[in-house]
């Protein structure tokens, strides 16, 4: 086969001239000052609030990022009447029920990953926001870079040939911090780090029929490790997919699509800003050019994708449809259950 001379050019919209909404940040930790400062940069969006469990965390972020409003509560922050929409950036235990009270209160919502501990945590944040009539969406960064479009319209010209085998994985030392270790807080390695390699799998494949599953868990009961293969997709029923995650090495990080024609392979970190590499089986490759973002910058075209959902009137988007958030949380559900993974109240 002949490789193409350059690759597809991302459609993705640069985030400046995305629609500016007003926006509301409730838990402000270490993801909530990457998106304030990627939203500073590279948008014309508006923070306009932030809400913590304590005025003094609240006031600090509010000091750092120029945010006009600090609330010493959750409840405080979706109560003000200029937040349009919500962004979640709690523990993973939290998700569900802070995207329950900003729903109920009326406002849209962008919940980071994983949108919630479960599926069924899942379900329920997507029915009342479809009763509630407000937009809703996972903030699962990735599916919206303009790498990840350049692979997607690879796979929809089909330049892979017949899909055989990807494998993605994603480890990095991060087992000391508190909330990876901790069960009530819903940590473990696939839920944080893992569902990047999980969520990628289904962009490409769509909802595997079988999963095969091992790992090992810390003293505190959480994922320190997993891997897993996942088979008998539908659309593609010769396909396997290893996933491995690992939160106690820096694993590559890298993900690639084998198909019968080619391969695509996404460099470190896979999930983040940057090229993709075209392959054919005797080596000859093809590479986009340089991503013109870098790292967490790149929450931009998340942030900038669902203003324009907003602003337009949309409940859900086109480019990660809330069934597919629920179908990632139902893999990632049975990849727990062969591990032996059981957050409190499951
Ligand atoms: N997209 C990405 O690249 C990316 C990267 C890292 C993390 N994340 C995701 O972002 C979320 C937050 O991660 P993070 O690293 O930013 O965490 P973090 O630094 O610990 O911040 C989380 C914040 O949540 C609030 N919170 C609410 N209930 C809490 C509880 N019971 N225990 C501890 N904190 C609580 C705290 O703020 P207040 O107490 O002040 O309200 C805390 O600052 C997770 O879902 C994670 O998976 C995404």
């Amino acid at each position: 086969m002949s490789l193409p001379g350059s690759l597809p050019t991302s459609r993705v919209p640069e985030p400046s001239t995305a629609p500016s909404i007003r926006w509301g940040i409730l838990a402000p930790g270490w993801i909530a000052r990457q998106f304030a400062s990627a939203l500073a940069g590279m948008t014309t969006q508006r923070i306009v609030a932030v809400g913590s469990r304590s005025l003094e965390r609240a006031q600090q972020f509010a000091a750092e990022t120029g945010v006009e409003n600090a609330y010493g509560s959750y409840a405080e922050l979706v109560g003000d009447p200029r937040v349009q929409a919500v962004y979640v950036a709690s523990p993973h235990s939290e998700h569900a029920a802070l995207a329950l009270l900003a729903i109920e209160a009326g406002k849209h919502v962008l919940v980071e990953k994983p949108f919630a501990r479960n599926a069924d945590e899942a379900r329920r944040v997507v029915q009342a926001a479809r009763s509630r009539g407000v937009t809703l969406m996972e903030a699962m960064w990735t599916r919206f870079l303009p790498r990840t479009d350049i692979v997607r319209q690879l796979l929809e010209d089909g330049v892979l040939g017949e899909l055989q085998t990807t494998i993605g994985d994603h480890g990095q030392p991060i087992w000391h911090i508190e909330r990876m270790q901790r069960l009530d807080l819903a940590g473990g390695a696939l839920l944080d780090l893992g569902v990047y390699p999980v969520s990628y799998t289904h962009f490409v494949l769509g909802r595997p029929g079988s999963i095969v599953a091992t790992g090992e868990l810390t003293d505190t009961g959480v994922d320190r490790q997993v891997a897993a293969v996942l088979t008998d997709f539908p659309d593609h029923p010769h396909a396997r997919a290893l996933v491995s995650t690992n939160m106690g090495a820096k694993t590559p990080t890298t993900f690639a699509i084998a198909g019968s024609a080619a391969r695509v392979e996404l460099d470190a970190e896979f999930y983040a800003p940057g090229r993709v590499r075209l392959v054919t089986p005797d080596g000859s490759a093809v590479v986009s050019p340089p991503d013109v973002v870098a790292g967490h910058y790149g929450l931009a075209y998340e942030a900038a994708h669902f203003a324009s959902l907003v602003a337009d009137g949309y409940p859900e988007s086109p480019t990660l449809p809330l069934d597919d958030t629920v179908a990632i949380l139902e893999t990632m559900d049975e990849i727990r259950a062969q591990v032996g993974v059981r957050y409190p109240g499951e």
